[in-house]
């Protein structure tokens, strides 16, 4: 038996010398590094039996399975998830409970209701001309039908396409809240991966700052929820109608908004030259490019009223904000910043971000009006707002905060048997406490009550239940209070 060793495949060949090194030379061709001293090959000199050979194959003795027809080709598979993607084992799986649990109840303390949509969805919703980041980085392929269908990397476009479908049956204002999963083909940094979960609260049909005041106050409900305070984060605001304003005075066409606001965007990110290069490039004058920039530093209403006049749109917008931000009682959390642009070309208004104070963290959420959305699909235009906020940057904040909650898993019941004989009787004790609500870690096979006390302190059970011979002649079980150690027998009826 020849042997050649290989750490991804193996490859079990029984009859023909021949079709293995037809799979080699395939292998050779579909992986170029492929080195044949990398792997192993199991074939079969033509005296080897078969029951032999599939004893090797199987790890089996005895066998009675007639030889494999065909070649069979095992893969070890890497046991990590794809680069950027996350496993949630159950510690992780119990964090994001907590987490999305906290983002629901806020969202339904402000009377949002919760919606959905399908993670895939075509290719079309999210392509728009205006050259943003979101669009280079879009998990998009051709399906079996040949549409094209891209992995959402958000979820207002699918939140926009729902409105439009639904139409006049819904009635104004809508106010949805959605969690779910999101696809970005990103650089990996701190608190970015290619999969995220989004929370987001959206308003439509309310044209009034009032929504994004109450928008921004939800999100600060959250904060304070779990421990975060005005001294840990603070929202960044502007409104993109401030820009709006100087290519209005400088006769920029409208149709240039959106990718002007994107290359604005990226002030932070590229070198200044390049930013005024690409501004140039969409046909902006050098005074046009310096003024805008000019304003992007201003970051108090007082300055902007001395810049722009007190009549412009944007000003009355942000100081109706603030005023509210004041009633509300969350002025603290807030600060004018005109430098605050945002990414994504469709905001029309007031934009906003959530920023860690220590300015270690990417941006923790991030929102803004959206009022010409619903056009770009065609449909009626509706005044809308909204925000997403991802589960990542949250979750390392918390963790430098040390303000991770500890989360233990949590079940009110173990019950054992104490031999083989009992097992059935513990089920029924099970099912009967399970039929009263109570949740219940049947022990499934016969152990010592060593390992059942052990079992019980990892899964944090309040109760354990023993289910012995003497008892259970008598119609009952033995219980102990795991904190107090309190123990009795209690008639089986009796067990609440
Ligand atoms: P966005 O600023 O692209 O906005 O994303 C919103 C939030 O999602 C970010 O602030 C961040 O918390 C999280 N996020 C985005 N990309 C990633 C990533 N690669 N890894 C981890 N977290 C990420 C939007 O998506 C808008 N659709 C939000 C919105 C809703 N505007 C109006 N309604």
């Amino acid at each position: 038996m020849r042997a050649i060793t290989n750490p991804s495949f193996l490859i079990h060949h029984h009859h023909h010398p021949s079709l293995a090194s037809a799979v080699l030379r395939s292998l050779r061709h579909r992986f170029p590094n492929f080195s044949p001293s990398l792997i192993k090959v199991r074939a079969q000199s033509s005296s080897t039996s078969h029951a032999e050979l599939d004893n090797a194959r199987t790890g089996r003795s005895g066998s009675l399975a007639s030889p494999p027809t065909h070649l069979d080709v095992t893969q070890k598979i890497d046991v990590n998830p794809p680069k950027g993607t996350r496993d949630f084992p159950p510690e992780e799986m119990r964090l994001r409970n907590w987490l999305f649990q906290n983002f629901r109840e806020v969202s339904q303390l402000f009377g949002f209701e919760e919606v959905d949509f399908p993670v895939l969805e075509s290719e079309a919703l999210f392509i728009r001309k205006a050259g943003e980041e979101i669009r280079d980085q879009l998990y998009c392929f051709e399906d079996r039908g040949n549409r094209r269908v891209a992995l959402r990397p958000e979820l207002t476009p699918s939140l926009a396409r729902l409105v439009i479908q639904k139409g006049k049956s819904v009635s104004l204002p809508l106010k949805w809240f959605a969690i779910g999963q999101c696809w970005r083909y990103e650089r990996m940094t701190r608190g970015r991966r290619r999969e995220h979960y989004q929370w987001n609260m959206d308003i439509i049909g309310v044209p009034n700052v009032t929504a994004e005041a109450e928008l921004i106050s939800s999100i600060i409900t959250f904060f304070k929820r779990i421990g975060i305070t005005s001294s840990d984060v603070g929202f960044k605001v502007s409104s993109r109608k401030v820009l709006q304003e100087v290519l209005r005075r400088y006769s920029i066409p409208e149709s240039l908004f959106g990718r002007v606001c994107v290359i604005i965007d990226k002030l932070e990110k590229i070198p200044i030259d390049d930013i005024k290069k690409e501004l140039m490039s969409v046909e902006l004058s050098e005074d046009a490019v310096e003024e805008l920039l000019q304003i992007l530093s201003v970051k108090s209403l007082t300055k902007l009223e001395e810049k722009l006049g007190s009549s412009v749109e944007a000003l009355a917008d942000l100081k109706q904000l603030f005023s509210l931000a004041e009633k509300y009682g969350y002025s603290d959390w807030i600060q004018f910043d005109a430098s605050i642009v945002r990414g994504l070309a469709y905001y029309t208004g007031i934009v906003f971000e959530g920023f860690d104070r220590e300015g270690k963290l990417r941006a923790i959420c991030g929102g803004g009006r959206y009022d010409r959305l619903l056009s770009t699909f065609g449909g009626d235009d509706l005044p809308a707002c909204g925000f997403g906020f991802g589960d990542a940057v949250i979750v390392e904040l918390l963790k430098e905060r040390r303000l991770l909650p500890e989360l233990s898993p949590q079940v009110q019941n173990i019950v054992c048997s104490l031999d083989q004989d009992l097992q059935g009787a513990a089920s029924s004790v099970a099912a009967r406490l399970r039929e009263k609500g109570q949740s219940v870690d049947l022990v499934l096979e016969n152990k010592p009550l060593k390992w059942v006390f052990k079992r019980a302190a990892r899964i944090n059970a309040q109760r354990l239940i023993i289910v012995g011979s003497t008892e259970w002649q008598k119609g009952m079980v033995s219980v102990k209070i795991l904190s107090s150690g309190e123990q009795y027998e209690i008639k089986i009826d009796e067990l609440e």
